[in-house]
């Protein structure tokens, strides 16, 4: 078990003030999949020239844009106001690859993905998209980057109090380069004044929330380990289908950009054809995350290339995924996506409203937090438990010397534990 949440931060290791992916963290796609495929999830490509002056409202005031297709042909208006914010501070490169640009489009749903890429902030497109550099005027705005070792300090207690995560004492390049990207979208010139901005939420709400959001890890996949979706397949789906269990209620808890709830959708879809009583009709399932910007991805339900190729068969793939107007993103098929409801939750907070579960996946998530935020965590999953209910974890992570609510079953592979009677 990783008990260390610095090691978890480990591989993100720019220790510079400058503009960083944050792409580069334990897998190429791994640090936050929004950011991976807003670019991507766009069907005809757009390119900004800075030629018209911009609504006054704009993210960046006094820069000036106009959007246009490929073809060098303006946006309607609606297409325009999604996209502009992003695409005033894109300044490509003469010699670089066209794979900068960002669309607002008339693809169904791309306004949120607009939105998210606007609250995301030019730096992260940037940093994702080498080929574009943002203005000098952009930079001037910023004063630092950097955090200070007394705010980092403060900064650190309030994000454990917030939501868990420890950062340990040494992780100021973590912090630096989170937030960076908010400095311009907040329009505020430092790193230190952001945090004191963000430490006052009911003063700056959207702030607070956004360094929160920006401080959590997404990574994820599809049936990620494999075992618990055996687990899920061999063992638990059929004793609920033989106590005739209706309905099933299962929880992704910490569902990130919801590759863990639909996966566990499908399971229960492909078991439905294999056995009489697995009905997905009575089958609910909750995805709940932190971060209001992974539950827009959830419910939006397109996944590019790159997210569809981790831990998704060919067979699946054609099965419960539906082709969009760009060959590189795919749906979520309706069956798949009316078997999940998600809704926004702090692990930190009460679970009552969310009525008892036959089944919760908490994967990947406690090892951010302190041995007693996860003990408390183990103890209120424990409370919404039906009887004999089971709790899957992630496979670095363990109840040992947390809870004693639980007995644990050897699945081989991988390991559930279930609510002891
Ligand atoms: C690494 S992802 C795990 C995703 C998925 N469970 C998996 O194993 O692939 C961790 C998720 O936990 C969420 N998270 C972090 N702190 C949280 C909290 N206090 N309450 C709810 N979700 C939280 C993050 O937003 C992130 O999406």
């Amino acid at each position: 078990m990783t008990d260390n949440p610095q090691n978890r931060f480990g591989t993100e290791s720019n220790p510079s003030n400058t503009l960083v992916s944050r792409t580069t963290g334990t897998s190429l796609f791994g640090r936050r999949s929004a950011e991976d495929s807003d670019s991507q999830n766009v069907p005809a490509r757009t390119t900004a020239n800075a030629t018209t002056a911009r609504p006054s409202n704009s993210l960046f005031g006094s820069r000036t844009s106009t959007i246009s297709n490929v073809a060098g042909k303006p946006l309607a208006p609606h297409h325009h106001k999604s996209g502009n914010a992003i695409a005033s501070v894109m300044r490509k490169t003469t010699s670089g690859p066209q794979r900068a640009q960002f669309t607002p489009s008339d693809y169904p749903g791309i306004t949120k993905l607009a939105i998210a890429s606007q609250k995301a902030g030019y730096d992260s497109v940037a940093a994702r998209n080498p080929d574009i550099l943002p203005t000098t005027q952009d930079r001037l705005q910023v004063q630092s980057r950097t955090v200070s070792n007394e705010q980092y300090r403060r900064f650190a207690k309030y994000i454990e109090d917030q939501s868990g995560i420890v950062l340990g004492d040494n992780k100021h390049y973590l912090v630096n380069s989170r937030l960076s990207s908010l400095l311009l979208r907040f329009k505020v010139a430092t790193i230190d004044e952001l945090i004191n901005r963000a430490m006052q939420p009911n003063v700056y709400k959207d702030i607070s929330s956004a360094v929160i959001d920006a401080m959590t890890t997404n990574e994820t996949l599809w049936f990620r380990d494999t075992y618990p979706y055996l687990a899920l397949k061999n063992l638990i789906l059929p004793e609920l289908a033989k106590s005739a269990k209706m309905p099933v209620r299962i929880w992704s808890a910490a569902c990130s950009s919801g590759q863990e709830p639909y996966s566990i959708a499908m399971i229960v879809q492909e078991q439905a054809t294999a056995m009489n009583h697995v009905n997905p009709d009575q089958c609910q399932i909750i995805g709940t995350d932190i971060s209001p910007e992974m539950l827009d991805r959830c419910r939006f339900a397109h996944y590019d290339n790159h997210a569809l190729a981790r831990g998704l068969s060919a067979e699946r793939k054609a099965r419960f995924f539906k082709p969009t107007k760009d060959p590189n993103v795919m749906r979520v098929d309706d069956k798949i996506k009316n078997m999940v409801n998600f809704k926004q939750m702090n692990l930190l907070g009460s679970y009552s409203l969310l009525g008892r579960f036959d089944i919760i996946f908490c994967r990947n998530v406690l090892i951010y937090f302190s041995n007693e935020v996860k003990s408390q965590i183990l103890n209120k999953f424990a409370d919404c438990l039906n009887p004999g209910g089971y709790l899957i974890l992630g496979s670095s992570e363990s109840i040992q010397g947390l809870s004693d609510k639980y007995e644990m079953i050897r699945c081989n592979p991988g390991i559930a534990y279930r609510l002891k009677s």
